[in-house]
C-alpha cells in the first residue's frame, strides 16, 4: 500500500560506491539488449560460459532419421539433461512437454529437403516464435552455394526481428554436397554469419585450424556433432572443439543415435562443462550405461 505518513527516512544511498557492474560473460554480445542477454543465460552456463544443445530438427529435411521415428520415446527423456532444446515448431508442439521448461533453439528457416536441393528456405513468423516463446531463432545460411543470397537474406531478417524483440538469432553454417568443411571455408561463412546479426553461430569442427574459426568469429560458436561416430571419437573432438574455442555443442545424431543416449549426453555435459578429459568422460559414459536408464 502506498504510505504518505509514517514512513521510514530513506538514508542508505551508498554515496562514493561506484554502482556495481555486470559484464556479460559471452563474447562479442556486452552491447545486446537486456532480453537478449537474459534468453542467452538460459542457453548458455553462466558458471561454465557453455552450453549443451541437443539437436533433434533433422526431420525438417531428412524425414524420419534413425532414432527420431518415435521423438517421444527416444528424445523426451534426453531433454531433461540438456540446457537448450533445438527443434521444430512441429516437433515442440507434438513431443516436448512445455513442463520441461527449457530454452528452445526454434528452427526458424525452412525449405527443401533432401529429396532436391538443400538450402532454397524461408524464414518462419515471428509471432510463432514468440508463442513458443522461442529462446533463440536458428537459421539455415549456405554461403558459397546457390542459395547464398536468399539464406543471407533470411538470417538479416531474423536478426533483425531478433533485436527487435530480444531473441538471439543463432547462425546454422549450411550442409550440402558442394560445401567443404575446412578452415578456410568455416571461417568465411561463421564471420558473415556474425557480421550480419547472428548472436551465435553453429558450424561444424575441423581437425586442422579449428581456433582459427573461432577466434575469428566475434560472437560464440557452437559446433555440430556430424554423422555418427563412435562414442570415444565424438567426446574427443567434442573436447578438442571446447579447448580451441567452442562455446559448447549442439548435437544430435551422436547422443540420440549412441548406444547409450542418456548416458551420452552426460559425458558430453562433463566435457563441455567441466572440461573433462576424453578418456575420463568416457569412462563415464561406460560407467553410466550400465546403470538402467542409460
Ligand atoms: C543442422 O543444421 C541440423 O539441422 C542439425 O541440427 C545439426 O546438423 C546437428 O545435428 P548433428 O549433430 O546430428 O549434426
Amino acid at each position: 500500500m502506498a504510505d504518505k505518513d509514517n514512513t521510514q527516512e530513506a538514508a542508505d544511498y551508498g554515496i562514493g560506491i561506484p554502482v556495481k557492474r555486470h559484464p556479460f560473460f559471452l563474447k562479442g554480445l556486452d552491447h545486446v539488449d537486456w532480453g537478449m542477454k537474459d534468453r542467452l543465460s538460459r542457453i548458455f552456463n553462466p558458471k561454465s560460459g557453455n552450453t549443451v544443445m541437443l539437436a533433434f530438427d533433422h526431420g525438417y529435411i531428412m524425414g524420419p532419421t534413425s532414432g527420431l521415428e518415435r521423438m517421444d520415446m527416444t528424445i523426451t527423456p534426453l531433454i531433461e539433461y540438456a540446457d537448450c532444446i533445438m527443434c521444430t515448431r512441429g516437433a515442440l508442439r507434438s513431443i516436448v512437454p512445455p513442463t520441461s521448461n527449457k530454452p528452445v533453439s526454434l528452427r526458424y528457416s525452412a525449405g527443401t529437403t533432401v529429396l532436391t536441393d538443400l538450402n532454397d528456405e524461408c524464414i518462419l513468423d515471428i509471432e510463432d516464435a514468440i508463442r513458443v516463446n522461442a529462446s533463440a531463432l536458428a537459421v539455415m545460411v549456405a554461403v558459397g552455394s546457390k542459395y547464398e543470397a536468399k539464406t543471407i537474406e533470411n538470417l538479416v531478417v531474423t536478426a533483425d526481428l531478433g533485436f527487435k524483440y530480444g531473441i538471439p538469432s543463432l547462425g546454422v553454417t549450411a550442409v550440402g554436397k558442394e560445401l567443404t568443411r575446412d578452415a578456410r571455408y568455416l571461417s568465411l561463412a561463421c564471420r558473415v554469419c556474425a557480421e550480419n546479426g547472428a548472436t551465435f553461430v553453429k558450424t561444424y569442427f575441423c581437425e586442422t585450424g579449428f581456433e582459427k574459426v573461432t577466434a575469428s568469429c566475434p560472437v560464440p560458436i557452437v559446433i555440430a556433432g556430424g554423422k555418427k561416430l563412435p562414442e570415444d571419437k565424438a567426446l574427443e573432438f567434442a573436447y578438442l572443439a571446447i579447448q580451441q574455442g567452442a562455446s559448447g555443442v549442439d548435437m544430435g545424431r551422436n547422443v540420440f543415435q549412441a548406444e547409450h543416449p542418456v548416458a551420452m549426453i552426460q559425458a558430453i555435459r562433463a566435457v563441455v562443462h567441466e572440461r573433462c578429459k576424453p578418456k575420463e568422460a568416457f569412462d563415464l559414459y561406460r560407467q553410466l550405461s550400465s546403470t538402467k536408464t542409460s
